[in-house]
């Protein structure tokens, strides 16, 4: 049993309370605050096929050390997860994995959307949690660029009750953009080819599909105040649609490229800091649901390549629950608010059970995010060098209590 002694909870009482386990411990929690742990509802952890990025080892200890022990992970891997086949080796592996780190972190599978397998779905319904489709393409081979295909797959996943969560980037559009760039070599032009209409685009052909096909939507990292005015006017027309934004698109923007250079590289890019208000704007009008962390590591070696070589995508997943927190202390978020978009709404959308799994945050604790906090084996963050204050302190993951000042 775990008991947790005098802990306060964010509508500020102050409770006992225990948790089954085969370990015995308390806490003397006076100084914490009780979470529901996180569901990170996007993340990339690369098995299989890019397992010196990031394996399941490496990520579950990442990921404890953040807060979540939920994660849903993307399909975009080396074999894609697009089969029945595929998606059976990707969890086998991901099994061992998870195993070996003697972490049991609870996940789901995306599967993602080939026009060449689109009839695999109603077998596969109940094994994942949505079909995921690009729009446009960013890392690894899955793209479903025709109109035809892309209403083919929100009509099966429809009919079959899965949600569709899509990356909404214009591939025709980026296409034509790029050839006006040519002969611009610096990174921040991946956020004038990757502009804020490449996504309204797609998000105004994805809401149009969803409109016609009753599909259920799950529009991934929504970065743009245009994105946002249409997800709103369809959620007033009362369609089924869903959004995410990223800790990057709340906490980055473009002005990040004078200092990280390609590393800043991400798809969707950086915005504009107007861009990025809106998305604050949003996330208090509750038109974004939840935040997904789109945890994609790359090693520095690839992300230090110059421009058209580097790959995009951030680690995030350590740091975001902090992020967060630190935007608490400075009032710009409440608590509810966090709660929320990292834990109610992703449980809602993705239907996932109910599960007693808790984080116990410090909330005065005060971290400068160091190298050596770093657990992802990308090994970078773009965050590095902030002075956070609100750090989580103790994770319980399936009855396992992880001390994360001492997590290996
Ligand atoms: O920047 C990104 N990186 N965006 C994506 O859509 C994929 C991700 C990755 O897997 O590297
Ligand atoms: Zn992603």
């Amino acid at each position: 049993m775990i008991e947790i002694y005098k802990v306060q909870t964010i509508d500020g009482h102050r409770i006992d309370c225990t948790i089954p386990s085969e370990e015995n411990v308390s806490i003397d929690a006076k100084e914490l605050m009780l979470f529901p742990a996180l569901i990170d509802p996007h993340v990339h952890f690369r098995t299989p096929g890019a397992e010196y990025k990031e394996d399941w080892k490496s990520a579950a200890k990442a990921a404890i050390a953040g807060g979540v022990t939920t994660v849903l992970d993307m399909p975009n891997n080396t074999p894609a997860a697009s089969t029945a086949l595929a998606l059976q080796a990707k969890e086998e592996r991901v099994k061992d994995q998870l195993n070996a780190a003697r972490i049991p972190l609870r996940y789901g599978f995306y599967l993602g959307a080939d026009r060449r397998h689109l009839q695999e779905i109603p077998k596969l319904k109940e094994s994942v949690v949505g079909l995921k489709i690009y729009m446009g393409s960013s890392t690894g081979d899955l793209l479903i660029d025709d109109a035809g295909s892309l209403k083919d797959a929100f009509q099966i996943a429809a009919e079959n009750d899965l949600l569709v969560a899509v990356h909404a980037e214009d591939e025709g559009l980026i296409k034509e953009r790029s050839k006006h760039f040519l002969d611009r070599k610096d990174p921040a032009v991946h956020s004038e080819i990757r502009s804020p209409k490449v996504a309204a685009l797609a998000v105004e052909h994805a809401i149009r599909l969803a409109e016609e096909t009753k599909a259920r939507l799950y529009i991934a990292h929504v970065s743009t105040k245009e994105e946002l005015a249409l997800i709103r006017s369809a959620k007033k027309r009362g369609l089924r649609i869903y959004a995410e934004t990223t800790p990057h698109h709340l906490f980055l923007d473009d002005s990040a490229y004078a200092k990280l250079g390609t590393l800043a590289l991400v798809n969707p890019p950086l915005r504009s800091k107007q861009e990025r208000e809106a998305v604050w704007e949003a996330i208090h009008d509750e038109t974004i649901d939840t935040i997904g962390t789109d945890h994609a590591p790359h090693t520095l070696e690839e992300k230090q390549k110059p421009y058209g070589s580097a790959p995009s995508g951030f680690p995030s997943i350590e740091f975001y629950f902090a992020l967060l927190l630190n935007a608490h202390a400075e009032k710009k978020l409440s608590l509810e608010q966090i709660v929320s978009l990292t834990h109610t709404r992703p449980q809602e959308i993705f239907r996932l059970p109910i599960d007693d799994d808790i984080v116990l945050v410090d909330l005065s604790e005060k971290r400068t995010l160091g190298n050596s906090m770093i657990r992802s084996k990308a090994g970078w963050s773009p965050y590095l060098g902030m002075a956070l204050q609100g750090w989580p302190r103790y994770t319980v993951c399936k009855g396992r209590l992880f001390d994360l000042h001492h997590i290996a």
